[in-house]
């Protein structure tokens, strides 16, 4: 039988090629477009050979709207695309707002309106629980309002999904919380070339001596010990989210909807650094530094939209996450 195609932009990237995996192992044709700005080709590497099998590639910009119609020429029989395709470091774009808006913004839509000529109808967007600024009830639901972003790369975010909004084609927006460890065989993850700023990543370069030690930001938070809260998802549960995702939409006459894509669950940064300590036998220097600008408290999810309408329940340990993490920390 003829496999269906799905457009994987960003296919290289950490959530992106564990996806292209999910796709594979339910029978999809992942075809992946990426620059390569800010990953690897051993992603694509690594995701070949889980699968045992080629995945067609287009190390094309996203932005670049004669690029992206010469890959709709060649690919006639896209379903539906998976939007990964970012810049995504939060501090950077506080820097550097222009680059995130260009590139973040301007991608979605060149592709929305190449996805209009081709007749392609139904999107995937990766969005973040960023959308919801810092909400004010917890755990914070699909119908939150978005509140003032923290961030120009959050702003991208709501901006990004407003758009599609607007657009006459079938969406579903998946607001990642946040997205921890690594699939089983450890061979994808994050290529990414930014100086990891995200927890886990950090605390794994200084379990591995990359780096010395690492500060907690802030100790007097209103929280369970003073740390931030926040609800890590094991990119596996993430990327079968997106399956979840795809066979809805491509089984839907019309929809656009929104759902949380988290544990439900709140963890302390602190309570982070225990369990990592613990489970992969190690001591972590740290120490408790100032907060950081723009952390919002405590975020978790409120999943039951997703686990009600889609089936989708994350499986994965919190164990495994943190495992994996430190081992393809250490296989860098
Ligand atoms: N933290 C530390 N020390 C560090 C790094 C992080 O204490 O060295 C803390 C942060 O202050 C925060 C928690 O660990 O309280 C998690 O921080 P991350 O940077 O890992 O993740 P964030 O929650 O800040 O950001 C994530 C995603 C973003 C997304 C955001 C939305 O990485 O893409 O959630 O809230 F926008």
């Amino acid at each position: 039988m003829k496999k269906t195609d799905i457009l994987v932009t960003g296919g290289a990237g950490y959530i992106g090629s564990h996806t292209l995996v999910e796709l594979h192992n339910s029978g999809y044709r992942p075809i992946i477009v990426d620059n390569l700005s800010n990953t690897s080709l051993e992603n694509i590497k690594g995701a070949e050979n889980i699968i045992k099998n080629k995945i067609t590639f287009y190390e094309f910009d996203c932005t670049d709207e004669d690029q992206m119609n010469e890959l709709f020429e060649l690919e006639n029989n896209i379903e539906a695309v998976i939007h990964f395709a970012a810049f995504k470091a939060v501090e950077e774009s506080v820097r550097e707002p222009k680059k995130y808006y260009d590139n973040n913004i301007g991608s979605l839509e060149v592709l929305l309106k190449i996805m209009k000529k081709y007749d392609v109808n139904n999107i995937i967007f990766s969005s973040s629980c960023t959308v919801y600024g810092s909400p004010d009830i917890l755990p914070v639901s699909e119908s939150a309002p978005f509140k003032k972003a923290e961030s120009p790369y959050g702003e991208t975010k709501q901006l990004c999904e407003k758009l599609i909004d607007e657009v006459d084609l079938n969406s579903i927006s998946l607001r990642y919380f946040n997205p921890v460890g690594s699939h089983d065989t450890c061979l994808i993850g994050d290529c990414s070339a930014d100086k990891p700023n995200n927890l886990v990543p950090i605390i794994c370069e200084v379990a591995g001596g990359k780096r010395n030690t690492m500060q907690i930001f802030g100790n007097d938070y209103k929280t369970i010990d003073g740390t931030c809260v926040r609800d890590y998802i094991h990119v596996v549960d993430l990327a079968k989210a997106h399956l979840a995702a795809l066979n809805h939409i491509l089984d839907s006459k019309k929809i656009k909807t929104a759902y949380n894509i988290g544990v439900g669950k709140g963890v302390s940064v602190q309570e982070v650094i225990d369990f990592f300590e613990k489970i992969n036998d190690l001591k972590i220097s740290y120490k408790i530094g100032p907060r950081r600008a723009g952390d919002v408290e405590e975020i978790y999810s409120d999943n039951t939209k997703i686990n009600n309408e889609l089936n989708w329940f994350p499986v994965m340990s919190f164990e495994s996450a943190l495992k994996t993490a430190w081992i393809w920390e250490k296989n860098k």
